[in-house]
């Protein structure tokens, strides 16, 4: 990339975050190595209202016609889902196309061979936004790993579920805080995905595959939804001075070995796990010689989780950057 040039950011889906990463293109976003700029953005449906209304003109339901753009320099993938999203992304990462994506479904069923992929081609392969929306937890356990030995990690990290028992402390029926998590924009498109915790063991799976270095069987990790749990638990909980969390925990056994859950737990109110209220996640890491690590913030949401992916677009331009000038990491980024 030269100075001055416009990066292309080419889309895979316009729903809830991904309308929230097209608004803050089009807002006008400039790096060190250049401007964001929007390319083709794929969608299923031309017709369906968009948000923001200016990016109908990116619209397309030709997937060619974003990843066969000459221009193209980063696909953010934000459709969902494992398929076809797999199917494009290995596509455009074989063709020298850098890949952000927020698809947890995708890297834990999939990132084992994504990022082998991404590795063969030389490009990068981001999902910052996989886990913990706007909390920086991918980019903490890399570092983590790579200068300490990660023993244990997990977490709160479904910002529905937190958002729903949250409601059902304040003696909402978990059935009308399930409405309004999906229309907060915070619930899956099925939010039995949530409610199960198989969005959960996706991002315990990914937590799990970054700490420890393999990448496990999602499916493999034991899990127990929120589905059965009443206000009358929830009071229970409360009288127990404590709370009941969708915890997930992955801890090493040894060097091969890992036990991983995800379920309905009852925290006791001074412990880190009880603190996120609504759809905020806390991810918490320990590690042989740092001890525990704990991060917090907003998990789950169009603006929050469009932030994690606009960290990624910057990290892979500040390393472009690096590349082409050797100029020092000094990364810089402008609002219009
Ligand atoms: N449905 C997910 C959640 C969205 O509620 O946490 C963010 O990954």
């Amino acid at each position: 990339l030269d100075t001055d040039e416009s990066i292309v950011i080419g889309m895979l889906g316009c729903g809830v975050v991904g309308g929230g990463v097209a608004d803050r293109v089009l807002s006008g976003i400039t790096f060190r190595a250049g401007r964001l700029r929007l390319g083709g953005v794929l969608v299923r449906d031309l017709s369906k209202p968009r948000e923001p209304s200016r990016v109908r003109q990116h619209l397309t339901t030709d997937a060619e016609r974003v990843l066969n753009d000459a221009n193209i320099d980063i696909l953010v993938e934000c459709m969902g889902g494992v398929e076809p999203a797999a199917k494009h992304v290995e596509s455009a990462l074989r063709r020298g196309i850098h890949v952000v994506t927020a698809n947890k479904a995708l890297i834990a069923d999939r990132g084992a061979r994504l990022t082998a992929i991404a590795g063969e081609y030389g490009v990068a392969l981001r999902y910052e936004a996989a886990v913990g929306g706007a909390i920086p937890v991918i980019r903490t356990l890399e570092h983590l790993a790579e200068c300490d030995e990660i023993l244990e990690v997990g977490g709160v990290i479904n910002g529905t579920t937190n958002f729903v028992l949250s409601a059902m402390e304040g003696g909402r029926p978990l059935e009308q805080a399930v409405r309004d998590a999906q229309r907060a924009g915070f619930a899956e498109s099925d939010p039995s995905t949530d409610l199960e915790g198989i969005d959960a063991a996706h991002k315990l799976a990914i937590l799990s595959a970054t700490a420890f270095g393999a990448w496990p069987r999602w499916e493999s990790i034991a899990r127990r939804g929120i589905r059965e749990i009443t206000l009358d638990d929830v009071e229970y909980a409360r009288s127990r001075g404590c709370r009941i969390k969708s915890a997930a925990w992955a801890r090493r056994i040894d060097r091969i070995a890992i036990v991983a859950s995800v379920g309905p737990t009852l925290i006791p109110i001074d412990h880190p796990f009880a603190a996120p209220r609504d759809a905020e996640n806390v991810v918490l890491a320990i590690a042989r010689h740092a001890g525990p690590i704990i991060l917090g913030g907003v998990g789950a949401g169009r603006e929050a989780t469009a932030s994690a992916i606009i960290g990624d677009l910057a990290d892979i331009l500040r390393e472009l950057g690096r590349k082409n000038s050797g100029a020092p990491d000094n990364e810089e980024t402008r609002y219009a």
